[in-house]
């Protein structure tokens, strides 16, 4: 296990703290391990356990965490989200969702412009 480990959201979220599991948190498709730092939390451990095994970079962010607090962050990393997987891109932008057209309602929406250019 290292910081060029890759795995899956699903793998991640077996790692919730329950049934004595280890605690991960993902911030941007980074994992971080975060089991021996929740009592060490200045909030106390349930904000970070609310997020635990999920996508904690919302949360994370609306906290208004110190560049301190991101340094002890990315020194927990551990990996990263399956490249397939990530909802981050390089730039660390959140992706837009693709969303593909079955062709069958492309042709009828061609067709709907045609047939609109014909009575207007
Ligand atoms: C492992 C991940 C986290 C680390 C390393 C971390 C670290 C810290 C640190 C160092 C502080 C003190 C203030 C600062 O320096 O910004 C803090 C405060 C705080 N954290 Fe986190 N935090 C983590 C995750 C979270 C998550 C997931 C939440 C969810 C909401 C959260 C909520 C808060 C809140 C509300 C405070 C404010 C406490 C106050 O100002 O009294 N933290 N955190």
């Amino acid at each position: 296990m290292g910081e060029d480990s890759r795995y899956t959201w699903a793998e991640v979220a077996t790692h919730n703290g329950k049934n004595s599991s280890s605690i991960w948190i993902v911030y941007k498709d980074s994992i971080f391990d975060v089991t021996n730092y929740i009592h060490e939390h200045p909030d106390g451990p349930d904000s970070i356990l609310d997020v635990a095994g999920k996508d904690a970079t919302k949360d994370f962010d609306s906290a208004g965490h110190s560049g301190d607090a991101r340094q002890i962050l990315a020194k927990l990393k551990i990996g990263e989200i399956v490249e397939e997987e990530k909802k981050y891109d390089a730039n660390g932008k959140k992706k837009k969702k693709v969303v593909q057209v079955p062709p069958e309602k492309e042709r009828r929406s061609c067709c709907n412009i045609i047939t609109c250019g014909l009575i207007g």
